[in-house]
């Protein structure tokens, strides 16, 4: 870190530190209901100003946009989805794997002429990458127009690290590696008044090897469940038709709450009472996903028979090397109990292909797993070294192209069981919430089923945010194609 000796001097500089990030403390998490505050001078610091968002990675990314967005709107600015226009540009990072990274490098490479030419823009990067060392040092050293860097521990205190920036020439780089406080009183500005995200947790605690999330979001905090309940229930009474119950690891929500009496299961249960039609929640390791679970599941209601259960390997070696805490058979147990007790489930996956050093007996299987299972979709994905983690440090001998073609094998598996699955729908007439114009041709509208296949019809604008019966015609591999029953 050398060429950044002068700005460890300058006023505005916190960087991250990954070796803080790994630790876990024992200190208790503090609710905080009054800790977001626009200082006085920053009120009307948006008037007459826009502002611009990209947000790259998961659902907990997006959801994250849409706080930032409600904080600048507070600000007064407004949004415009145009870099000219804008005059503070966000680029909301995902650090998961490298090619997410090479997507936020290249677009700061393309934003840099705006900035030259326009050096009142604030251009600012945030979200996963933020939290990494090296990201930070190759943007101090490379990426000079950036004129903030700030985590995802610290979006509350955008409207201060706003106003920093304007009073500072300097980069101003404010990254805290703890984690922070659950700060209820944020604003959010919703991109969607159909389907709404609602943070159940924050942070994860698994430290799977391959993994750079539990450093770039922190330790594992359960929102307590009178204000996830609260939140259910304010969308509920907007007219939302769906809410989905975010966390790295929802088995494990309340486990940091009280006696850990509470549970994942409990809040389920509460929120089945809740009057919104649907309710999805994502994602939920294999390790922890209980019987209490499945019970409430299985009750159906609003609760979608959906399950995203990650296996990412099919080898116990494997498996154990990426300190996934369950077996092959014990991930076919649990996938059967799944499908036998909750009625019409779909199960979907994700896949890692070449961990180091795989074999290709070792993927074979994973293969076999795929083939035993039948998932209704996959996301597979090449193996990525971060930097940090236990599985960048171990050599790895197997070439590229090897890996590639692995996961072309892969790929053609779970393509065809996903078509397979939805050829079994044809002639069925199925629950469909309408989310908007499909790109797929004209009055061509686009929703999903309970089971969260996404489907087109013809229909017209009246339908957008109602459920629908919808009969299917058509099947592909990634949606299908159906007409309207009934309204
Ligand atoms: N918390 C979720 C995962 C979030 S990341 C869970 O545990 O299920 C989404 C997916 O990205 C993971 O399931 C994994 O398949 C993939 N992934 C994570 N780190 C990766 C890496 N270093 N290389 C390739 N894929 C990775
Ligand atoms: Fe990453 Fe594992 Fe945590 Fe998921 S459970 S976020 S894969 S460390
Ligand atoms: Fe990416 Fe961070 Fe999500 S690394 S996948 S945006 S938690």
């Amino acid at each position: 870190m050398s060429e950044k000796t002068s700005k460890d001097m300058q006023k505005y500089f916190q960087a991250p530190s990954l070796k803080d990030a790994k630790v876990r403390r024992h200190s208790e998490v503090q609710v905080l209901k009054d800790e977001f505050i626009i200082p006085e001078e920053m009120l009307q610091a948006g008037n007459n100003k826009k502002f611009y968002i990209r947000t790259y990675g998961c659902q907990m990314n997006e959801h994250d946009e849409e706080v930032m967005a409600g904080i600048l709107e507070a600000m007064g600015y407004t949004r415009t989805d145009e870099t000219n226009e804008a005059d503070v540009i966000l680029l909301n990072t995902c650090a998961v794997r490298e090619n997410a990274e090479d997507k936020v490098f290249g677009k700061l490479g393309e934003l840099k002429h705006l900035k030259l030419n326009n050096p009142e823009v604030i251009l600012g990067v945030c979200g996963c990458m933020s939290q990494e060392e090296a990201v930070v040092n190759r943007i101090l050293t490379k990426h000079q127009h950036v004129d903030i860097i700030f985590g995802t521990h610290n979006i509350h205190r955008l409207p201060q690290i706003l106003h920093n920036a304007y009073m500072s020439k300097e980069m101003v780089v404010e990254v805290w590696s703890k984690e922070g406080d659950i700060i209820e009183n944020l604003p959010k500005t919703r991109n969607d008044n159909i389907r709404g995200w609602i943070n159940i947790t924050y942070g994860c605690d698994k430290f799977c090897t391959y993994c750079i999330i539990p450093y770039t979001r922190g330790k594992e905090r359960s929102r307590l469940p009178e204000d996830v309940l609260a939140e259910v229930q304010e969308l509920a009474d907007r007219g939302y038709q769906e809410i989905t119950l975010l966390g790295q690891n929802v088995n494990s929500y309340g486990s940091d709450l009280g006696d850990g009496s509470y549970t994942f299961a409990s809040l389920l249960a509460d929120v089945q009472k809740i009057n919104i039609p649907r309710v999805r929640f994502s994602t939920s390791h294999p390790w922890q996903f209980t019987d209490e679970m499945i019970q409430v599941l299985s009750n159906g209601g609003n609760l979608m028979p959906h399950v995203h259960l990650p296996v990412q390997a099919g080898s116990n070696h494997i498996l154990k090397l990426m300190r996934r805490q369950y077996s092959g058979e014990s991930y076919r147990e649990l996938y059967g109990k799944l499908r036998n007790q909750i009625p019409n489930v779909s199960i979907t996956t994700d896949i890692i292909v070449g961990f180091p050093n795989e074999t290709d007996e070792q993927f074979q299987e994973t293969m076999a797993l795929v083939n035993d299972c039948q998932f209704d979709g996959a996301f597979t994905f090449l193996y990525s070294p971060r930097d940090g983690t236990p599985a960048a440090r171990m050599n790895d001998n197997i070439p590229l192209d090897v890996k590639k073609a692995r996961l072309q094998e892969l790929n053609q598996k779970v393509n065809a069981d996903s078509l397979a699955h939805n050829q079994g729908y044809i002639g069925q007439e199925l629950d469909v919430l309408v989310v908007g114009r499909s790109q797929k041709g004209e009055n061509t509208y686009a929703g999903y089923t309970p089971q969260s296949k996404a489907i087109n019809f013809i229909g017209d604008d009246s339908y957008i945010g109602k459920i629908v019966k919808v009969r299917v015609t058509e099947a592909r591999t990634w949606s299908m194609q159906g007409e309207l029953v009934e309204a």
